[in-house]
């Protein structure tokens, strides 16, 4: 599939233009979902930079557009990878595209997270299932700075052990975590025989985390109940509200905070967010109990 110029400029909103990348390879993660790591086709990628947790928007030719985290390390803005779970009309149609395929791509929008706010104390990533792949780039960036923060630490979890991306990378993320000190802690809710983790939901991990809430800036990203119960619990073991954040999704259209269809309350989730402070939207949030 590859894009002609009439596609292009018809889909050129206020957001800027739609620059074109060719996928390169495609790693299945879960049963649902993929990760498509593409380039840009010649100089279409010329300025293009993100932060962590910003997404795009990516448009399939002559079917539409979706948001999309950027999954891939900011470091390299010229080869970016987007994990993608096939659930409807435009990522069922994702999931047929092959190498050398074209796809569209305006972005990057949405606020980043707030990885300069963790500096000098300790990080806490706590992500469920596919809430891994938003917060890949933080994780990434912060190991690569690993100075800066005293400890990093990483709660993942997932429902089923096959349902953890990424997992074709665990024994280089092992091995390249335990060379930069990062502390690991994996867990699944339900395990399966030769899983050598956790069982339980992402929470348990707190106190065998050992977190030491006054220095902790917490991220966190998953299902909402997942970031409701992992917010509520840190906030109870005392880490400053402040110093809580999550990432939000909601349908998107436009991306840039002009259409409405994002709305959360007060805020338009592609502009005001997708990351936000927890404090500031856990009541908006869809599950309030289980
Ligand atoms: C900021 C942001 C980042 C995202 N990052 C990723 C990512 O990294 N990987 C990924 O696979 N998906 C991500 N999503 C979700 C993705 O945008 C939707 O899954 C996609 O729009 C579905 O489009 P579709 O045309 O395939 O499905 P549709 O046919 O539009 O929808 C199928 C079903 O999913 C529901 N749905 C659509 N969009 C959403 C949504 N955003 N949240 C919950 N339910 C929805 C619809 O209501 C419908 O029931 C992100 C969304 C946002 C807002
Ligand atoms: S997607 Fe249009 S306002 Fe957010």
């Amino acid at each position: 599939m590859s894009a002609t110029e009439t596609d292009v400029r018809r889909t050129q909103p206020e957001g800027g233009p739609t620059r074109v990348a060719v996928i390169q390879r495609i790693v299945p993660e879960t049963p649902e979902s993929a990760t498509y790591w593409s380039t840009w086709r010649d100089g279409d990628g010329e300025g293009y930079a993100f932060e962590a947790g910003q997404f795009n928007m990516l448009y399939v030719f002559g079917v539409g557009e979706v948001a999309i985290s950027i999954s891939s390390d900011p470091a390299h803005p010229q080869r970016l990878g987007h994990t993608i779970r096939s659930i409807g009309r435009v990522t069922n149609v994702i999931k047929d595209l092959r190498p050398g395929d074209e796809i569209g791509i305006r972005g990057p929008f949405g606020r980043p997270w707030p990885l300069h706010e963790a500096e000098g104390g300790d990080l806490v990533v706590v992500a469920g299932g596919v809430g891994v792949c938003p917060v890949r780039p933080a994780i990434e960036t912060a190991m690569r700075r690993r100075d800066r923060y005293r400890r990093l630490i990483l709660l993942l979890g997932a429902r089923t052990p096959s349902l953890l991306p990424y997992q074709e990378e665990l024994d280089w993320w092992l091995a390249t975590m335990e060379r930069l000190g990062v502390e690991l802690h994996l867990t699944v809710d339900e395990p399966e025989p030769g899983w050598l983790y956790g069982a339980g939901v992402v929470t348990t991990l707190f106190p065998k985390a050992q977190v030491e809430p006054a220095r902790t800036t917490a991220f966190v990203c998953g299902p909402e109940i997942m970031m409701r119960f992992a917010g509520k619990g840190l906030l109870e073991m005392g880490v400053p509200p402040e110093r809580v954040y999550v990432s939000m999704e909601r349908n998107m259209q436009c991306g840039i905070g002009l259409c409405g269809h994002c709305q959360l309350g007060p805020y338009f989730v592609c502009a005001d967010g997708p990351v936000f402070r927890y404090d500031r939207i856990a009541d908006l949030m869809e599950v309030r109990e289980l």
